[in-house]
């Protein structure tokens, strides 16, 4: 018997398509994967070679537990440097990938019962991370004319004195939508009055477009600052996902916390890829730029082919690589063999019909939208764009 822990914890409709697209695939079908969540570039060769070096010097063992120091000082050196944040060692914890940062930091600022507010749509992670930590979640709809942001009236409405935490994803998987300054300041009004965490997963913030000016909720001010749990991480900026390096900075007793938590845990992140993290914060930055060129021009591209297509609204993101169209138009139309109701038919349609994977909005809480990801090649892309008008015009 699995524990209730466990048993809490809902099976994903997205791995039945993932699964249901490799066997598409595993048949010869030449399946368009819009369903990808990291980028599509190589880790750039800087990078390799300071693994590669770091491996023929023997930084082959177990390293501090929070991470090395030369790593530390890297990303406080960043936070810096980039976010106008001070902070010390002690302050700041490496782990397995920025999805262990937030495990962590759940764990240890949340007692069972505990409410944690999650603004929808959400990243799939972060109510099943509350629940293995038995605390509760309390969604509120960020709503598509808002640009997926969370308006102050609305945080309002759910902050109480048993909220834990507010998780604030920005820029957010899975909209892209990021918050300016002001923003997050009116945001900042309304948690001041209660007194709780806020949870910032900040890991898409190279992923901003149109010098779009990206704010650290921690850099509002040095009281927001002792209230805020930073995570951040390599992954996505550097395209170094597979690598799993992720870190937090934070007040020193939740990085107490966290630290004696990933002691008995995993212990610390690979030795090898905190060699290479230190290349990617500390080395040349201009692969980034050539990455949000490229990403920036099949946004505008898709966005664009989207917003075309009959029924179709798109908000036109700030930042990482997602676009969550609204797809509802489609729902309760047919073809001569099915209905589509929702979310989840319509990505199963477009599996079937035009072979392109996707996840459906209901796995982000918002059952209206679908989430395309533009982490593929414009080929790609545009073969996709082809399909899905064919597909989209078999529907009545
Ligand atoms: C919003 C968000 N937070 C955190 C993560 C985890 O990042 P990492 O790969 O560093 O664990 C992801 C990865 O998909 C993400 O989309």
């Amino acid at each position: 018997m699995v524990s209730h822990r466990v048993n809490k914890i809902e099976a994903s409709q997205t791995m039945q398509i993932a699964a249901e697209a490799k066997r598409l695939k595993a048949d010869g079908i030449n399946v368009i994967d819009l369903s990808v969540g990291e980028p599509d570039f190589p880790t750039p060769h800087n990078i390799k070679e300071a693994a590669k070096t770091s491996i023929d010097e023997n930084h082959t063992r177990y390293t501090i537990n929070a991470g090395t120091i030369e790593l530390r000082k890297a990303i406080t050196a960043k936070l810096k440097r980039e976010n106008g944040l001070n902070y010390n060692l002690n302050q700041v914890i490496v782990s397995n990938g920025a999805k262990q940062s937030l495990y962590n930091a759940i764990l240890t600022i949340i007692n069972p019962g505990d409410e944690v507010i999650i603004p929808a749509p959400y990243w799939v992670s972060y109510p099943a991370m509350v629940s293995m930590a038995e605390g509760k979640s309390v969604f509120v709809s960020a709503s598509e004319k808002n640009g997926f942001k969370l308006l102050p009236e609305e945080l309002e409405k759910v902050i109480t004195p048993k909220t834990k935490a507010l998780i604030l994803c920005n820029p957010s998987n899975p909209t892209g939508s990021t918050y300016t300054r002001k923003e997050l300041e009116n945001l900042a009004e309304v948690i001041r009055k209660n007194d709780c965490w806020i949870i910032s997963d900040e890991i898409y913030e190279k992923l901003i477009y149109d010098d779009f000016e990206f704010v650290s909720f921690a850099s509002l001010s040095e009281e927001f600052k002792k209230r805020t749990i930073l995570v951040n991480g390599i992954s996505k900026a550097y395209s170094m996902t597979g690598w799993r390096i992720g870190y937090t900075a934070a007040p020193e007793e939740i990085i107490e916390g966290m630290n004696k938590i990933q002691s008995h845990s995993t212990s610390n992140a690979s030795s090898v890829s905190q060699s290479a993290a230190v290349e990617a914060l500390t080395g040349p930055q201009y692969v980034i730029n050539e990455m949000l060129t490229e990403f920036k021009q099949r946004r505008d591209y898709l966005h664009y082919e989207l917003t075309s297509l009959p029924g179709i609204s798109c908000y036109k993101p700030e930042g990482a690589f997602f676009l969550f169209p609204n797809i509802s138009a489609y729902f309760n139309k047919n073809t001569n063999v099915l209905r589509v109701n929702d979310s989840f038919d319509f990505a199963m349609y477009i599996l079937y019909e035009a072979h392109i994977a996707t996840v459906p909005g209901s796995a982000f809480g918002a059952e209206n939208y679908l989430r395309i990801s533009y982490a593929v090649s414009m080929e790609h892309l545009k073969e996709a764009i082809i399909r899905l008008k064919k597909a989209l015009s078999k529907l009545s």
